[in-house]
Parts: C-alpha cells; sequence; structure tokens
C-alpha cells in the first residue's frame, strides 16, 4: 500500500511532533525533511559549498546530534533558498514518500512540489508568539543558550526568508487543511489529523 501524508507549515507549529505522532498511529515510516536542510546547513557552515554538500548527503549527516539549534537552522533556511541544493534533495523525498507502507513527511514544500499528488496534506500553523515559546522551551531545556526574543527573532526571519524564495516557497497547497495549533494540545492535533487520513484510506 503507498499512501502519503505531506504535513508543511512554518517553524516550531508542530509540524515534527504531529508526523511522529501520525506515522505511529499508522505505522508508516516518518521523514523529518528539515534535517536535510539542517545537515547542509551544518557542513556549510564548517566550510562547504553547499551544492556539492547536499549533493554528497549520507544517513550519518542527518544523524547528527548538533543540527538543532539556532545557528543550524538558519544555515539550513539560507541554503534552502538554493534552487540547485533544493534539486539534489528531490529524489530521495520522492521515493521515501511513494515506498511500501504509507509515508509521513513533514517540511515546507512537501504537498507542493515534492508530493503534489499526495493522498493527505496538511498545513500546520500557531501564532509566532505560540511557536517562540515552544521552542523556547524546546532549546532551553537541552540547556541551550537562548533568549525568548532571539527565538522570536530567528522563527520570524527563517518564516520570511523561507515564504519568499523563488525556490518552492513555503506555502499551502491549495487542497490542504489547515490546523492551528496555537490553542490544541499535541493529542487535539492528532485527533484532527488521524481523522482526516483515515477519512482517506
Ligand atoms: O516540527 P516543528 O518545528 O513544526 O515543531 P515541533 O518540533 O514538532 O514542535 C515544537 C515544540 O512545540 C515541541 O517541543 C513540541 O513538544 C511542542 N508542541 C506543543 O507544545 N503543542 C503542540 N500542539 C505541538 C508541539
Ligand atoms: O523545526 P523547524 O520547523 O524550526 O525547522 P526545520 O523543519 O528543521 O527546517 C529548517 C529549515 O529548512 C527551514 O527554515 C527551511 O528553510 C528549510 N526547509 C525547507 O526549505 N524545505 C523543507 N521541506 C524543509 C525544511
Amino acid at each position: 500500500m503507498k499512501f502519503t501524508v505531506a504535513i508543511d507549515g512554518p517553524a516550531a507549529a508542530g509540524k515534527g511532533t504531529l508526523s511522529k505522532r501520525v506515522a505511529e498511529a499508522f505505522g508508516f515510516a516518518h521523514l523529518d525533511t528539515g534535517l536535510l536542510y539542517r545537515a547542509t546547513g551544518a557542513k556549510v557552515l564548517e566550510g562547504a559549498d553547499p551544492v556539492a554538500a547536499a549533493r554528497a548527503l549520507a544517513p550519518e549527516d542527518t544523524a547528527r546530534e548538533d543540527l538543532r539549534t539556532s545557528q543550524v537552522a538558519q544555515a539550513a533556511s539560507r541554503v534552502a533558498a538554493i534552487a540547485e541544493v533544493r534539486a539534489a534533495l528531490v529524489q530521495f523525498q520522492r521515493d521515501f514518500a511513494r515506498r511500501e507502507g504509507g509515508a509521513v513527511l513533514d517540511g515546507r514544500d512537501i504537498g507542493t512540489v515534492i508530493c503534489p499528488d499526495a493522498e493527505v496534506k496538511l498545513f500546520v500553523t500557531a501564532s509566532d508568539a505560540v511557536r517562540a515559546e515552544r521552542r523556547y522551551l524546546e532549546l532551553s531545556g537541552k540547556g541551550q543558550d537562548v533568549s525568548r526574543e532571539g527565538v522570536l527573532r530567528d522563527l520570524q526571519e527563517r518564516d520570511a526568508r523561507d515564504s519568499q524564495r523563488d525556490a518552492a516557497p513555503m506555502t499551502a497547497a491549495d487542497d490542504a487543511v489547515l490546523i492551528d495549533t496555537s490553542d490544541l494540545s499535541i493529542e487535539d492535533a492528532v485527533a484532527e489529523a488521524v481523522a482526516h487520513i483515515k477519512a482517506k484510506l
């Protein structure tokens, strides 16, 4: 059985958490496509050429423990605006999406560019304040030296760059279901997503 769930939305909206839970609920595989750009960005911070780094990306690069920082997120957002970087990562994502047994992919352009034929498309949002607070709690909880203002600035800068770029800008697909998680618990958001998927299965 092939079945693709595409989950897009701005930074720290809850895409990853939702994707993981949905994948568990249905036994689907999950790909956090942001890790591809974060891993590429991390290599560029170490001096690599962005396009060469994206083309040479290996599984162990996306498993690095140091990808969840604001600095790497910013580098990811910068390399993600380069069309050749995105092109280097397309086939891997499409193959993952059409694997046997179902797949959930989360990112910015899954429902629009990577999997325009996905069986289910969700666009997950939350207010800037809610997203910044969640990411602040997450990063400070891991011991990172961050401020609320700094985290908010990082999210807003990335959202602006991600939605205004020419190459696969972040935008909701016409046929995407919008889920605003500002006032939703994780459980409520999962229940909403599960209901949409069950209706299409
Ligand atoms: O993947 P994305 O950047 O969109 O967000 P995430 O990493 O799934 O969520 C960011 C943080 O918000 C995590 O610490 C989640 O536990 C939390 N979260 C939440 O508090 N309520 C939700 N409805 C969704 C996520
Ligand atoms: O977890 P968070 O939402 O903060 O970020 P992420 O999903 O790990 O993505 C990091 C950066 O990668 C984003 O700011 C985008 O610039 C880029 N990205 C993208 O362009 N396309 C995707 N499908 C996924 C991520």
